[in-house]
């Protein structure tokens, strides 16, 4: 009978838009769900560091090489906070860490594609930041208290990841023929897979009943898709180029563009391991991190002398 309080208790304060805390009772489904969204967001973010850092020696001026740093160093930070809030349910960095590199825990596979020009960086700020600020606004209501502190701090970032890249690509839309060329070859490549970083269709959705349940997420799959696809038309129009889209088409009844279907089959093989750099991406992380192993080593023993001499 106690658990059955408790979950209505628990649903009672989701329902009532009371945030839940760290040490607050959670049903064992909210938690690990939880675990499992918030640690991939974390692994996104430091995964995502790798296609824009390949172009950070390459990048074609100081002023792009700074705003590029920035960006990147900024993504390692939103892994941090990421990794800091799933460790308050009760998992450890490690054990992260380790799933990642086993291939237990996901990232999004928008990572998994190539950076093959300088164009790619615009179109990851403008398009998959711009995802992901459409997906991360909506994730500043999620119930878990820490979740949703940390979506607030890490919007206001975003929105400067999103303004570089667009302009980036505004600059080579606005440049010689070849620059524009190169500009739309990078908006076909990234334009899909950014679509796919909203996950399946609702229908299609393992987690998003419990998720919209428990008010984790607050609009489905389907409709923060939508936002993303209704704001990015008149983007590509602004820029001068083609809609990788052929089948765009607005609806005035509906108040929102009608679009083309996604490639269900290239999403559900690049997120379950055969996309162009999933290996190459894992494996990168796992030779940084043995690389970085003597930090976490020194930052260990310092923290053991700290100890004793308190003591
Ligand atoms: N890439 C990889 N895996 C994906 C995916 C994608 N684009 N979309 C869905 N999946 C996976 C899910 O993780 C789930 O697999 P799992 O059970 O093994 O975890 C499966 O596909 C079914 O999808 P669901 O819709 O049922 O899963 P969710 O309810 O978790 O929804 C999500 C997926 C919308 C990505 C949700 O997890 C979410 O909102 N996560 C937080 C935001 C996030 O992780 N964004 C990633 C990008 S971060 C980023 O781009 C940073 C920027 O600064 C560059």
């Amino acid at each position: 009978m106690v658990e059955i309080d408790q979950q209505q208790k628990f649903q009672n304060k989701i329902d009532a838009e009371i945030k839940i805390e760290p040490k607050d009772w959670m049903p064992e489904a909210y938690r690990k769900n939880l675990i499992r969204q918030i640690s991939q967001h974390a692994h996104s973010e430091v995964i995502g560091m790798q296609p824009e850092g390949n172009w950070i020696t390459r990048a074609p001026s100081l002023r792009r090489k700074a705003i590029l740093l920035a960006k990147v160093q900024d993504e390692g930070g939103h892994g941090l906070y990421l990794y800091s809030t799933a460790e308050t349910l009760g998992i450890t960095r490690e054990e992260m860490i380790n799933a990642l590199q086993d291939g237990s825990a996901r990232y999004a596979s928008i990572f998994n594609y190539p950076t093959q020009t300088w164009a790619d960086v615009g179109a990851i700020g403008w398009l998959v930041d711009g995802a992901a600020i459409v997906n991360q606004i909506s994730l500043q209501r999620t119930s878990y208290g820490p979740y949703s502190r940390s979506m607030v701090r890490i919007c206001k970032e975003e929105s400067f990841h999103q303004r570089q890249g667009y302009e980036l690509m505004l600059t080579l839309s606005r440049g010689s023929e070849a620059q524009k060329a190169m500009a739309q070859d990078s908006l076909n490549r990234f334009y899909w897979p950014s679509l796919m970083m909203f996950g399946p269709h609702d229908t299609e959705s393992a987690h998003s009943a419990s998720s919209m349940k428990w008010k984790v997420k607050r609009e489905t799959n389907d409709d923060l898709r939508q936002k993303f696809i209704d704001q990015t038309a008149p983007q590509i129009e602004f820029l001068g180029l083609q809609h990788p889209d052929k089948d765009l088409k607005w609806n005035d009844e509906k108040g929102q563009f009608d679009s083309g279907e996604i490639n269900w089959d290239e999403f559900w093989r690049v997120i379950n391991g055969d996309g162009h750099c999933n290996r190459q991406r894992v494996q990168h992380h796992i030779n940084a991190h043995k690389e970085g192993a003597w930090v976490r080593e020194a930052m260990a023993s310092y923290q053991q002398k700290k100890k004793s001499k308190a003591a």
